[in-house]
């Protein structure tokens, strides 16, 4: 296993990308913020985006993720999220998995809930406070919050000793709390101590198998138990928020989570009592085939002796005169209302037995009224519709003991840009700004970044700076301007204009990020006096071995 120091977690910075081609976009009004670069094509190397939790991943091009991962584009749901955070409106947040529940739980005041987890392999940085940050403005937007140290996961990924561990997992919480988390409305744990966790683990590791993990990270013959171990702790702590009740639940971290977000999504599912689909006929049918007996359905006028009681033979028949669909799709549907022959042809709704129990296929035939026929692996319903349905299949699995998960949203944060260029890496300081440097360190760091300056005031005055391709800038628009739109607007219209010179420039930005760090160190204090009221235990009491 490799413990190499250049790996890093979700929040981290440490990732490979650079980013051009972002700019104002006046057609962006209604953000009124800045927009942050789209993901430039100007990466050497990388044109395929790689997604690896332990490895290091390198994102070209930001665009790529929509495509070759089906992440959706952050702007698309922006309009549905009251009140948006800035990170949200500048377009930081860039990407999402099914956020819709979430903001619309949030507009109609319903519960929902937000958790994300942190490995503690070094010190808490700029990187991470883009989480924190998440995390903290869905709690007051009502949400139920949860933090967690992924303590688990750096000791048998990367080979932290417990005690490594306990250090840096109070400097996470110090963070989170100086940064505005409650915890008396929000919930902290270590994976390593929460038993519920544990158990959930233990359930959702019986429906993923070794040559799933295999294919999603690449794990092979010679991957420890624990790390694998350390997967379906990561998918219980995804589902936690869910224990008392399914809610919304978004999942804020960096797409190199991705994977992890894919698994838990179809684990959550897996663990579904039923199953609830549309339907025409006794037989099953998959997605296509199922748009071409809609379609076959539409049309019976066209071709049912009685258009009331269109049968399956007769819809065949027009299917193998009129539908253009794909053949083997056609061939196949066709063949199976051929063999119902005279059976009707009649939408309904129905319930799949996945993995419930007896006694709660048994319940849910109970609870359903109206007509409804029942076979050995479903039954289908006629007088329902697929809303109502979902909800009963969920309330008969709650009552009969199954966990009725919806599947977890995420939202997906840009990676920053090293201060020296590059890569921003733990392991070169001066890349990185860490939550515990000395104001004066952090000034300085601001002080000696790479620009995207020209090469002569001159020149900057005549073209302007390149904001998209600033690390400075970047510094304004994640964190230094705050919620203040404005301003980071005016940083940005001012560089590209050449009214903005990179000395003075950077001058206000080593400033601002002092004034941050001093601020947020002196809260920090505050909470450490106060770190035994709080329901974590952060010292570990194990033996001091290292994972490897
Ligand atoms: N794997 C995450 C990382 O590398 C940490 C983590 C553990 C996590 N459990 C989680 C992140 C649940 C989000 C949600 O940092
Ligand atoms: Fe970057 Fe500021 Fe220079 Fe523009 S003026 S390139 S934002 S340092």
């Amino acid at each position: 296993m490799t413990t190499d120091d250049s790996h890093h977690d979700d929040a981290s910075p440490d990732e490979d990308r650079r980013q051009s081609g972002g700019e104002w976009r006046e057609s962006d009004a209604r953000s009124g913020g800045p927009i942050v670069p789209d993901g430039g094509t100007e990466a050497e190397g990388a044109d395929e985006a790689t997604l690896d939790p332990w490895g290091s991943s390198t994102i070209a091009d930001y665009r790529k993720l929509f495509e070759q991962f089906g992440i959706e584009e952050f702007d698309e749901v922006l309009p549905e999220v009251p009140n948006p955070h800035y990170l949200m409106r500048r377009g930081v947040i860039f990407g999402h998995r099914d956020y819709r529940p979430v903001a619309d739980a949030m507009r109609n005041d319903d519960p929902f809930a937000a958790l994300s987890g942190f490995m503690p392999t070094g010190d808490p940085h700029i990187g991470h406070k883009l989480v924190f940050d998440e995390i903290i403005w869905h709690q007051q937007q009502g949400g139920d919050a949860y933090a967690l140290i992924a303590d688990l996961e750096a000791h048998s990924a990367r080979g932290l000793s417990w005690d490594e561990i306990d250090e840096h997992a109070t400097n996470y919480i110090l963070s989170l709390l100086a940064l505005g988390f409650d915890p008396d409305e929000g919930t902290l744990y270590r994976q390593s101590d929460n038993r519920a966790v544990q158990d959930l683990a233990f359930e959702l590791g019986a429906e993923a198998n070794f040559s799933e993990l295999q294919a999603i990270y690449d794990f092979d013959g010679e991957t420890d138990v624990s790390h694998m171990q350390s997967v379906v702790t990561q998918m219980a702590d995804i589902l936690y928020p869910q224990l008392d009740e399914p809610k919304p639940t978004v999942i804020p971290v960096g797409p190199d989570q991705d994977p992890h977000m894919r698994l838990a999504r179809d684990l959550a599912a897996r663990m579904r009592y039923f199953g609830v689909t549309e339907a025409f006929a006794s037989f099953e049918a998959d997605a296509v085939e199922r748009t071409l007996l809609r379609q076959a359905y539409d049309a019976r006028e066209e071709y049912a002796e009685d258009a009331d009681r269109p049968r399956c033979g007769e819809a065949a028949d027009w299917l193998r005169d009129h539908q253009p669909a794909p053949a083997d799709a056609r061939q196949s549907v066709v063949a199976k209302l051929d063999e119902a022959g005279k059976e009707p042809l009649r939408p309904r709704i129905r319930f799949l037995d996945r993995n419930a129990t007896e006694v709660a296929f048994e319940a849910l035939i109970e609870t359903i009224d109206g007509e409804k026929r029942v076979y050995d692996e479903h039954i289908d319903t006629f007088d329902l519709d697929h809303a109502e349905a979902e909800e009963l299949a969920r309330q008969v699995e709650l009552d009969n003991g199954g966990y009725g998960f919806q599947p977890p949203s995420s939202i997906y944060h840009r990676f920053m840009t090293g201060l020296t260029g590059g890569k921003m890496s733990s392991s070169i300081p001066a890349s990185h700004i860490s939550l515990l440097d000395d104001p004066e360190d952090g000034y300085d760091k601001v002080k000696s970044a790479t620009t995207g300056g020209r090469s002569t005031a001159e020149e900057q005055r005549e073209k302007g700076g390149k904001a998209d391709e600033c690390p400075v800038y970047e510094l304004y628009a994640y964190l230094l301007s705050g919620d203040d739109d404005e301003f980071a607007k005016e940083v940005y219209d001012e560089c590209v204009g050449g009214e903005r010179l990179c000395g003075g420039c950077k001058e206000q930005a080593a400033e601002l990020m002092a004034e941050f760090l001093e601020d947020h160190q002196e809260k920090r204090e505050e909470w450490e006096d106060k770190l035994d009221e709080l329901d974590i235990d952060l010292d570990s009491d194990r033996a001091p071995t290292s994972a490897d």
